[in-house]
């Protein structure tokens, strides 16, 4: 059984939304829970998914877990370590292990440094090794991504798409990465490059034995690469289980609609009012805090149950709870255990 590199326990990133001309002076705004309380472990070699619409919160977790922004509460726990309150000093031998592949490709590559320099950058970081010891090493790292020796001369911008991502993992691997937050690692790729940088990720796991936080919009990508996924909502995790059930048989409502917006017309409307709109079909601003069920204004299974108060009410009751083997559901009326794509709008086979 491998053990566990990451642990997060009740995470918070909150942000304070200004608004108008006298926040500036007074401090005061909108608290904006950008991530509301999320636990979750992953595994050495495992790939945890992460997806929800966008403004969920996937990238806030990403960047907190890896201390890029400070974490409003809870604690980040990686290799048995407490890393949540460290120091930039005390966190630097971390640093290298934890990094990022972000969503925009040139952000983590110098448009002015050829890809020769970028990767001996990055090798550097560790220490010195020899002349002949580094070029052996870029030799490893352009066969490990597929890259042609040719490209080595190269500047960022003469790089095709794939190309670029395929240096911007070498550069991870560098480094010396053991946990990789993945953000849409593939959204800027055509679809046939997507397939190949998905299968690189795969590949180098087994090789490395890497660990992944794969970001996406993407269900059948997630699907495609994760171990385990879990599903945001409004800044919390509402369903998490293995990548087959999350997706053969979703227990939330949430997770029910996102996957058939894929094929479903009217599940598609359901999430696209609720991203177009400045507030939700009750007139909330969604952004705001309120209680119980943060799903309950657009749920087809609230709305065919007449509307039943328990996911109104407080927060309180509405953790997560084990329903299956390895499977939580944030949900007063978890859906049956059927197919999604068997089960009607209210959740009924
Ligand atoms: N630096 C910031 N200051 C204020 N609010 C922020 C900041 N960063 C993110 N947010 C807010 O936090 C929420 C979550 O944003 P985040 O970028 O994590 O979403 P996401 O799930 O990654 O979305 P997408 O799929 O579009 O990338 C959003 O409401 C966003 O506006
Ligand atoms: S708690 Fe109620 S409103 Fe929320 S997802 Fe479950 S059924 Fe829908
Ligand atoms: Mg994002």
């Amino acid at each position: 059984m491998n053990s566990t590199i990451l642990e997060v326990l009740n995470l918070k990133k909150h942000y304070k939304q200004r608004r108008g001309i006298f926040s500036a002076v007074t401090g005061k705004g909108n608290l904006i829970r950008a991530v509301d309380g999320v636990s979750f472990y992953i595994k050495e070699s495992e790939t945890m998914g992460l997806v929800g619409e966008t403004g969920c919160g996937k990238t806030t977790i990403g960047r907190t877990v890896l201390k890029l922004t400070p974490a409003t509460a809870g604690k980040i726990i990686f290799d048995n370590t407490d890393i949540t309150h460290m120091s930039a000093g005390q966190f630097r031998p971390y640093r290298k292990q934890l990094q990022m592949i972000f969503q925009d490709l040139d952000a983590a590559l110098n448009p002015k440094m050829r890809i020769k320099h970028i990767l001996n950058e990055a090798l550097t970081v560790h220490g010195r090794p020899s002349d002949s010891e580094l070029a052996h090493r870029i030799q490893d790292l352009l066969e490990m991504v597929n890259l042609k020796k040719t490209k080595l001369t190269s500047y960022p911008n003469e790089l095709s798409g794939g190309e670029k991502r395929r240096v911007g993992i070498a550069r991870t691997l560098a480094v010396g990465a053991r946990l990789i937050v993945a953000d849409e690692p593939t959204s800027a790729l055509d679809v046939s490059i997507q397939a190949q940088i998905v299968n690189l990720l795969k590949d180098l796991q087994k090789e490395l034995g890497l660990s992944y936080l794969f970001i996406s919009h993407d269900l059948r990508l997630v699907e495609l690469i994760s171990h385990k996924v879990a599903v945001m909502y409004r800044g919390q995790i509402v369903e998490v289980g293995l990548a087959g059930r999350i997706a053969n048989m979703p227990r939330h409502p949430y997770t029910a609609v996102l996957w058939a917006s894929l094929v479903d017309k009217k599940s598609e409307e359901i999430l696209k009012a609720e991203v177009n709109s400045g507030t939700d079909e009750w007139g909330r601003d969604p952004e705001r805090q309120y209680s119980g069920c943060r799903f309950a204004p657009r749920c087809p299974v609230y709305h065919a149950k007449g509307r039943p108060t328990i996911c109104t009410d407080s927060d309180a009751s509405l953790q997560l709870q084990k329903i299956d083997r390895a499977h939580q559901v944030r949900c007063h009326f978890p859906l049956y255990p059927a197919p999604a794509k068997l089960l009607n709008s209210a959740g009924r086979p």
